[in-house]
């Protein structure tokens, strides 16, 4: 259902990607791991179509981004919670959301209940949000649409434990109806827990693509596949 073939992307002399390949089919959940510079955003960030690549391609159900004629209601994405209009309450954002997407208004109400924030909490201007009030409306404008695909940048971010574990039980929910979901994280065991399989990327090229393993393993195979990619090392 997400299919990334061959990109390679370059900021300046930065080789961001370089030949970067992998798929997520529909009904399975990707860990994507690697280290701070690895690529993992600007893998996302073309997929959704807010950064070109320099060369290759990256699908959805077989469209790039861009050739969606609505792409919210087939990809919801989750890549900047920091990016929302300080000034905007987060129903007014959503509201705005559903609009674009042909959306009936009665679904900012539902997404709004989904990931827990109040109806006092959403007629709040967003500037005044904590990190894991933003993340949540966030994951409210993902799956606003009901998309079949989720690409989510580090949303367990900011998110208290109950958060954590709610994120954790709505992707798997998503997944069993067959959605196909990407997310980065930096959290280990989460991934562990959370996904069928991981990329793992470092310097902007696939070091593995495999089933998940045990949490300690996991861990084990990350520090001995990221090392050298690894800007500590
Ligand atoms: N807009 C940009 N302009 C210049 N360089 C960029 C830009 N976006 C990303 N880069 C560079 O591309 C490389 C990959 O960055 P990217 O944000 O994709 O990494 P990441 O894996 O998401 O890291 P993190 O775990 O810190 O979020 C880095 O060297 C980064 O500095
Ligand atoms: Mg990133």
């Amino acid at each position: 259902m997400i299919e990334m073939s061959h990109l390679h992307k370059n900021f300046g002399a930065t080789r961001a990607l370089d030949d970067v390949s992998f798929t997520v089919p529909a009904g399975q959940i990707v860990g994507f791991l690697g280290p701070n510079g690895a690529g993992k955003s600007t893998c996302l960030r073309i997929l959704t179509g807010l950064v070109h690549a320099d060369s290759g391609s990256a699908t959805i159900n077989g469209q790039a981004h861009g050739a969606l004629p609505n792409p919210g209601r087939v990809v919801g994405a989750l890549l900047d919670a920091e990016s929302f209009h300080p000034g905007r309450s987060g129903l007014e954002t959503l509201r705005l959301a559903a609009i674009t997407q042909g959306l009936p208004t009665s679904r900012v109400h539902q997404v709004l209940a989904e990931v827990g924030l109040t109806r006092a909490e959403a007629r709040r201007r967003v500037g005044g949000y904590s990190m894991g009030m933003r993340q949540r409306l966030g994951l409210a404008q993902a799956l606003l649409g009901d998309p079949a695909v989720l690409v989510l940048d580090e949303p367990t971010n900011g998110l208290d434990p109950q958060g954590q574990r709610w994120l954790a039980g709505l992707l798997q929910q998503r997944a069993e109806r067959g959605c196909a979901v990407l997310f980065s994280s930096h959290q280990l065991h989460e991934v562990a827990r959370i996904a069928d399989s991981v990329v793992m990327i470092g310097a902007g090229q696939v070091l593995a693509d495999q089933r998940v393993a045990a949490s300690a393993d996991l861990e084990a195979q990350y520090f001995a596949l990221t090392a050298g990619t690894d800007r500590a090392a």
